[in-house]
């Protein structure tokens, strides 16, 4: 876990997410949830993030994951995720939720880690979005 509030690890969060999501995405606001950052030797390389769900009771929402392209297929998703799931087992949250739209290679992530696909009783996304929990319990 990495402290967003400083300057050079926000903007190293922000360089990551323009060169994984594009234009796809709104650059998020660093100072909220916590914030990871993976390294191949010294270049940050991908990055997650996790806030308090606002749909979920006692949940963590699993926002955004992003790895560079040239360092695709090593799984660095799949760490990611198992950071933030400890997180949440600190925190004493009771699960994590979040979702993929049109997105296989995540969707095939949240299915390797043992997340379930559910229905939101109020879907937060888009109709062919795919929401998924796992319970930390
Ligand atoms: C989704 C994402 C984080 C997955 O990255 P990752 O953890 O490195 O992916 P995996 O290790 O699970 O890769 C599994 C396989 O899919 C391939 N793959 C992963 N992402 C891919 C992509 N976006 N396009 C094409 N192939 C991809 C990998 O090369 C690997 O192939 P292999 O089995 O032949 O080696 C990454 O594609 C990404 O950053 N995409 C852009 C941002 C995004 O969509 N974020 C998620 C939505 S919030």
């Amino acid at each position: 876990m990495i402290d967003a509030s400083d300057d050079d690890v926000a903007e190293t969060l922000a360089d990551l997410h323009r060169l994984t999501f594009l234009d796809a995405a709104a650059i998020p606001d660093f100072d909220l949830g916590a914030w990871w950052l993976a390294y191949y030797g010294d270049d940050p390389v991908a990055f997650a993030d996790v806030v308090p769900s606002t749909h979920a009771r006692n949940c963590g929402y699993f926002s955004r994951v992003g790895v560079l392209q040239p360092h695709w297929g090593r799984g660095l998703q799949l760490r990611l995720m198992r950071a933030i799931e400890a997180r949440g087992r600190h925190i004493g949250w009771d699960g994590i939720v979040s979702d993929t739209t049109d997105n296989n290679f995540s969707a095939n992530n949240f299915i390797k880690a043992g997340y379930r696909l559910f229905e939101p009783e109020v879907p937060w996304a888009w109709s062919h979005t795919l929401y998924w929990r796992r319970s930390l319990r």
